[in-house]
């Protein structure tokens, strides 16, 4: 640091470094009202040609041969899983530093999440970990592609072919990421994306399953659409399955997002890079890493580390300052997924089954997991939306600035 007095941060009674409004979300258009209207207007508003069209074009865009739309990505983590086969008594390996929805969904599915660290410098699964925790009643491994970041698919597939597992992706974040010129979704047995209203492509509630096997795409169909068979009868039902299908609006909705997502990826990817160049060498703050193989990648959220022993302030307090600044920020997750109640067995369940049930033949006692470097960045990420990554460059560096300023004033702001 040079030895420069800094300006006074804004919580202290400073100029804030960002004034003004950040883009708004969702961004839409004629594009949006058109397909509405046309969907509205024609009085075909179940399940039709555009949920087809939108299937297409979205799996193409994903490098995958098969897209079975459903209503969000919970369920479509759901339908992967219970698709490939993964059932009651077996065990699906994910990552702790996620949205809840990849382990219950291994639960729903009736079988036993069993989290492996993450790694501290990309937040997603890490690889080097998976291994030790294959068992014989291990089935799948469940990577998510966190904040749009790829995992790292090479190991993750080595591993899965050697031992037998599926891996089902939980590709939530990853639209328009590919991983050595695949997108992610295509890289595993299937994957499961959401477009819930946060997200970079979003129908405000909405998910999609891509495979590149054609019995798992119809037996996902199937599950989705309640258990009805390819080509069958109307009221013939082959499989339990569910009412999980999207809407023709949404389906207008997402194909007008899909003309524009390629465009919003790329500037966000150009705003990152102006926040990883800026925020690098920053003393106490930790960039995450990128991955040259995870080209391009999408940013659903871009995040870094505070070391408070090294930054001189909590993550809190400095997500205050940052606040104050007029730059929008979380902490992200409070804890890793195994500490909710529903894990602590402070939930409720039939006899807690699945990951104690005589079919299981084990006890899963999450009590006792701990998963270290999923435990720090519970304490130490901040993160910004995607959003925020829709900016002009200046507001990128009033972003970088306002992080200087406060590290500058740590002292003061402790
Ligand atoms: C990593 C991850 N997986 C799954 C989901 C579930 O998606 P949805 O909210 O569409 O059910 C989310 C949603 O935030 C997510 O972030």
């Amino acid at each position: 640091m040079d030895s420069t007095p800094s300006p006074t941060p804004a919580l202290l009674g400073g100029e804030p470094a960002h004034t003004g409004p950040w883009p708004a979300w969702p961004v839409h258009d004629e594009r949006e009202r058109n397909a509405l209207l046309a969907v509205l207007d024609s009085g075909k508003w179940w399940y039709g040609e555009r949920v087809r069209e939108f299937e297409e074009k979205f799996a193409a865009f994903q490098d995958a041969r098969f897209g079975i739309t459903c209503t969000n990505g919970t369920a479509a983590l759901e339908l992967a899983l219970i698709g490939a086969g993964i059932g009651a008594g077996m065990e699906v390996i994910v990552p702790p530093y996620t949205f809840v929805a990849t382990a219950t969904a291994v639960l729903k599915a009736n079988a036993v999440p069993v989290f492996v660290d993450i790694e501290l410098d990309t937040l997603n699964l890490d690889a080097g970990q998976v291994e030790a925790a294959v068992t014989d009643k291990t089935a799948a491994v469940m990577p998510v592609h966190f904040g749009g970041l790829p995992a790292d698919m090479d190991r993750i597939g080595e591993i899965a072919r050697r031992r037998g597992l599926k891996v089902i992706e939980d590709s939530a974040h990853g639209w328009g990421s590919k991983w050595r010129g695949k997108g992610c979704g295509a890289l595993g047995d299937a994957g499961g994306f959401s477009f819930q209203q946060s997200k970079n492509i979003t129908s405000a509630e909405g998910g999609i399953i891509l495979t590149d096997d054609p019995d798992l795409a119809d037996t996902i169909r199937s599950l989705s659409n309640v258990g009805r068979g390819k080509d069958k009868p109307w009221y013939e039902h082959y499989l339990t399955g569910g009412n999980y299908r999207m809407t023709e609006f949404q389906a207008a909705l997402l194909l007008a997002q899909l003309t524009r997502l390629p465009e919003q990826t790329a500037l966000r990817a150009r705003n990152a890079a102006i926040l990883n160049q800026g925020l690098a060498g920053i003393e106490g703050l930790r960039t995450l890493r990128e991955d040259p193989r995870a080209n391009p990648r999408s940013y659903h959220l871009y995040g870094f580390r505070i070391v408070a022993e090294e930054f001189g302030l909590t993550r809190e307090r400095f997500v205050e300052a940052l606040r104050a600044e007029g730059v929008p920020c979380g902490p992200g997750y409070p804890h890793p997924l195994y500490r909710n109640p529903l894990f602590q067995r402070k939930g409720t369940g039939p006899a807690y089954c699945p990951v104690s049930c005589p079919y299981y033949g084990r006890e899963m006692d999450y009590t006792s997991v701990v998963c270290p470097n999923a435990e720090r960045a519970c304490r130490e990420v901040v993160w910004f939306s995607q959003t925020m990554l829709l900016a002009g460059e200046e507001d990128m560096r009033a972003i970088v600035a306002a992080v200087r300023k406060i590290r500058g004033s740590a002292a003061r702001l402790c």
